[in-house]
């Protein structure tokens, strides 16, 4: 996965194409009201959600491990935040936290069983005891066909390249892993004719309920609650998006 080399297009895509997704702002501006300050953000990216708490007044560390992603964040809100490149699987921090949380189904890009507990334990010890886990998993991310070739997505304006952007997908599921991987071919072509290409990759892993009720359990977490949307309905058959709400038990890690 090329973050750093995706970071341009980042927020100019997402206000694009994801028009749903945008609905989780107010979900995490609830759930940092309910669990409270200081909070740590894995995986905050260029601070789309980042941003909007920082103006509630929360005080947060956003952690993220693309250097470019981070640069977008710290020129939007400058030293109000505090942020560090670290990996999600590796951080060491000297704080505590109430409230922890990852969004945008950012805890899937890990790919392996090793790779999610050593994250959930990474967290645990860093939560305040009592303090709460949330995260937006995808529950749905294999349920497509096996491959799809290279697919026009979208022509649009890109205002600042003052150019036009166009994107190509494609993808393959891993059945035997469960992993849905991506390709997406970014063509951009400047008003005096230049072209750039730009092929980013992303892999994320299909995550069960029976599986993240595993993984929570053997890295000290008691499932408080599972939502099916933003808005904290119940789980349906066709839910989206599942909100885990996750609390730091005190029975010992089971690794
Ligand atoms: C889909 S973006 C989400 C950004 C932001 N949270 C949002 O909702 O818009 C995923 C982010 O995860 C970061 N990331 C990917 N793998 C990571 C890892 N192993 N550790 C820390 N950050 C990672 C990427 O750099 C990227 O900024």
């Amino acid at each position: 996965m090329d973050w750093n080399g995706y970071a341009r297009y980042y927020d100019w895509e997402f206000d694009l194409i994801c028009t749903d997704q945008r609905k989780d702002v107010n979900l995490w501006l609830k759930l940092a009201e309910r669990f409270g300050d200081p909070i740590l953000e894995l995986c905050c990216g260029s601070g789309r959600i980042t941003i909007p708490l920082l103006e509630k007044g929360f005080t947060i560390t956003a952690i993220d491990n693309s250097p470019q992603m981070l640069q977008i964040l710290q020129k939007k809100a400058g030293n109000k935040v505090e942020t560090i490149l670290s990996d999600m699987t590796s951080f060491q921090l000297k704080k505590k936290y109430k409230f922890v949380f990852i969004s945008y189904s950012s805890f899937q890009q890990l790919l392996t069983q090793k790779e999610q507990l050593q994250c959930l334990q990474r967290i645990n010890e860093h939560l305040e005891d009592g303090g709460v886990l949330a995260m937006d998993i995808n529950p749905s991310i294999c349920d497509e066909p096996d491959i799809l070739g290279k697919t026009h997505h979208y022509t649009a304006e890109y205002p600042p390249g003052n150019s036009t952007v166009t994107m190509y997908t494609s993808h393959r599921i891993d059945r035997k892993n469960q992993i849905k991987h991506w390709e997406d071919t970014y063509l951009e072509i400047d008003k005096t004719g230049n072209e750039r290409t730009f092929v980013n990759h992303i892999s994320l892993k299909e995550c069960s309920i029976d599986a993240m009720k595993k993984l929570f359990s053997k890295c000290g977490f008691e499932i408080e609650n599972i939502y099916g949307d933003f808005e904290l309905g119940d789980v349906k058959e066709d839910s989206s998006n599942l909100i885990y709400i996750a609390r730091k038990c005190n029975s010992k890690l089971r690794l």
